[in-house]
């Protein structure tokens, strides 16, 4: 069955062109992206592959481990980031497991037959520390995915769980947050919104972003 929001994700062993990954211990107290691609040496995925890598330290900052699937084996892989650094201008530091036999594809449901036949979509599922799905994603081949729009929902899901608030449509960082509806009582409102609140209806408060 497909995951889900909310759903624990399933643990794997996998070689990868940085040596065999347990992802549970890979992941260790990390956030984690992992996405797929359909194959090595093919454009979309190598100028893909080569933004993720220049965005890296953006995703280190935010405690965010990025690894990457496509079901080729190492040796492919290892061929192919050299094209990627070559032809990105980039250092490529993080692993690409080397999902030949469809292990992970399978487990995650990276393989949509109809789409793509035996080859992975472009899937993306962002994990928490607590191994738990809190963003899925799915993309076609022929279109390359937007790795900022990934750092922007990285950072509201990192606002939700640290100061409840949530984020409006279009949300940029810096911009009034909304305060979840489940925070209703005056002292923890108060307590937590120091910077205040306005309300504009009584399900839609906003405040300033708080950790601004
Ligand atoms: C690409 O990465 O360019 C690609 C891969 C599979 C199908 C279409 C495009």
């Amino acid at each position: 069955m497909a995951l889900r929001l909310g759903d624990t994700v399933p643990n794997f062993t996998q070689a990868s062109s940085q040596g065999e990954i347990n992802f549970y211990e890979w992941a260790g107290d990390s956030w984690v992206v992992l996405f797929s691609h359909p194959k090595d040496y093919t454009p979309v995925c190598t100028t893909e592959l080569g933004v993720v890598a220049r965005l890296k330290p953006e995703f280190d900052k935010r405690n965010v481990k990025v690894i990457a699937l496509s079901v080729d084996d190492v040796e492919s892989h290892l061929g192919w980031i050299k094209d990627i650094e070559e032809t990105q201008n980039v250092s490529l530091d993080y692993p690409i497991l080397a999902d030949a036999d469809r292990k992970v594809a399978n487990l995650y449901d990276m393989i949509h037959p109809n789409s793509l036949s035996d080859l992975t979509v472009r899937t993306v599922f962002i994990i928490d520390p607590n191994k738990k799905l809190r963003l899925t994603l799915t993309y076609p081949a022929s279109t390359g995915r937007n790795f900022d729009e990934l750092l922007r929902v990285i950072d509201s899901l990192q606002l939700t769980d640290k100061y409840s608030v949530a984020t409006p449509a279009n949300w940029k960082d810096g911009e009034d947050c909304v305060i979840l509806p489940s925070i209703q009582d005056p002292k923890e409102l108060e307590e937590k919104f120091p910077k205040g609140y306005k309300v504009i209806k009584p399900y839609l408060r906003l405040t300033p972003q708080p950790n601004k």
